[in-house]
């Protein structure tokens, strides 16, 4: 079995190393949503440390789908040339790049938007500001355009692909969770009723990206909430999103978003590993993982494909070649 320094090749993105830095929001854009210079630095040191794949922070599509002051956005064109130079020098330090694609839904605030939050239904996500409304069906099918329309941007900006952010109680992860989504229509109900809109984005995305590049989706394979999205409906859920064309797995949870308040090395890994038992795709695993050993040994196990160290890196952009040292690779 392959071990962490050991390269993967995904529909055609190759790899040095399974270490991805996963999406940790920066806070760093301009309060449009575009690049700075700090910005650049910071995922620029992270290459220069190693890692073998980043994913880039969560990207807001649609002006309405915005978290935070200060979040990167990918809703205009006017944000690619900025996007394409941190793609490039990324590029040059010899890691890929890929770019969170999110819209938060019934948690963008008003405050930000200046209108009522919107998602699935008028159910408020725990520690909500404010209890969101339905989205219409004319709206659903804005927002999937939108989808299409910031990954297109992204494919423009260089990127080597993007991820759809469907966890953390964000807009997909609403109408998937059985908690928020309460709606009577053919979008809730029945697990593939609330898989729909969902895998409309995902075809939308595919599309516009092409084929050539590996769609990644970050799933929330557990609300971890009474009455949420859990156990072998998650399973089944995610076969559902291969099948509609993702081609890697990204496994975490949490619908409150509060999944890195556990503590423990590896915390979503069994989680992963319950999803790569029945998908073909990739799994990356996740949680608080700290030890390059334990970060190989579950690759060679088996029991994910990739490890995405998160606060690890942000505290220490070197982590990857200080772990081949200690795993005794020459890099
Ligand atoms: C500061 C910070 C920002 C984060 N932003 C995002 C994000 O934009 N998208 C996302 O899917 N997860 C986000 N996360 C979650 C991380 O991707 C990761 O899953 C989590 O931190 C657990 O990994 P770790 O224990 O190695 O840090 C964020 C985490 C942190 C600490």
């Amino acid at each position: 079995m392959p071990g962490l320094f050991d390269t993967i090749n995904i529909k055609g993105l190759a790899l040095k190393n399974r270490i991805v830095m996963p999406p940790m929001a920066t806070g760093m854009a301009t309060e449009d949503g575009e690049i700075t210079d700090r910005h650049t630095k910071h995922y620029v040191t992270r290459a220069e440390g190693g890692v073998g794949l980043i994913i880039l922070e969560h990207s807001y599509v649609l002006k309405d789908g915005k978290l935070r002051r200060a979040q990167t956005g990918l809703y205009s064109d006017k944000l690619i040339p900025g996007l394409k130079r941190l793609v490039e020098a990324i590029h040059s330090k010899g890691a890929k790049v890929i770019i969170q694609l999110n819209h938060s839904g019934a948690k963008a605030p008003r405050s930000l938007t200046g209108k009522q939050p919107s998602g699935p239904w008028n159910i408020a996500l725990p520690n909500a500001s404010e209890v969101p409304r339905p989205l219409t069906i004319s709206e659903l099918q804005t927002i999937v355009a939108g989808f299409g329309d910031a990954a297109y941007r992204a494919a423009e900006a260089g990127f080597d692909s993007v991820e759809i952010h469907g966890a953390h109680g964000f807009l997909l992860c609403q109408f998937l969770s059985p908690y928020t989504n309460c709606r009577d229509d053919e979008y809730g109900g029945s697990l593939l009723n609330r898989l729909r809109f969902p895998v409309q984005v995902i075809k939308e995305v595919k599309t516009r990206i092409g084929e050539n590049m590996p769609l990644f989706y970050r799933f929330g394979a557990d609300d971890m909430i009474e009455g949420g999205l859990s156990g072998d409906e998650a399973k089944l859920a995610a076969k559902h999103l291969e099948q509609a064309g993702v081609d890697v797995i990204d496994v975490s949870g949490g619908i409150g978003g509060d999944g890195q308040k556990i503590t423990g090395q590896g915390y979503f890994v069994p989680l992963a590993k319950g999803i790569k038992e029945v998908v073909k795709v990739p799994v990356i695993g996740v949680g608080n993982i700290t030890e390059p050993e334990y970060a190989d040994t579950i690759i060679r196990e088996g029991k994910v494909d990739l490890v995405a160290i998160g606060r690890t890196l942000l505290s220490n952009p070197d982590f990857p070649k200080q772990a081949a040292q200690k795993l005794g690779i020459k890099l």
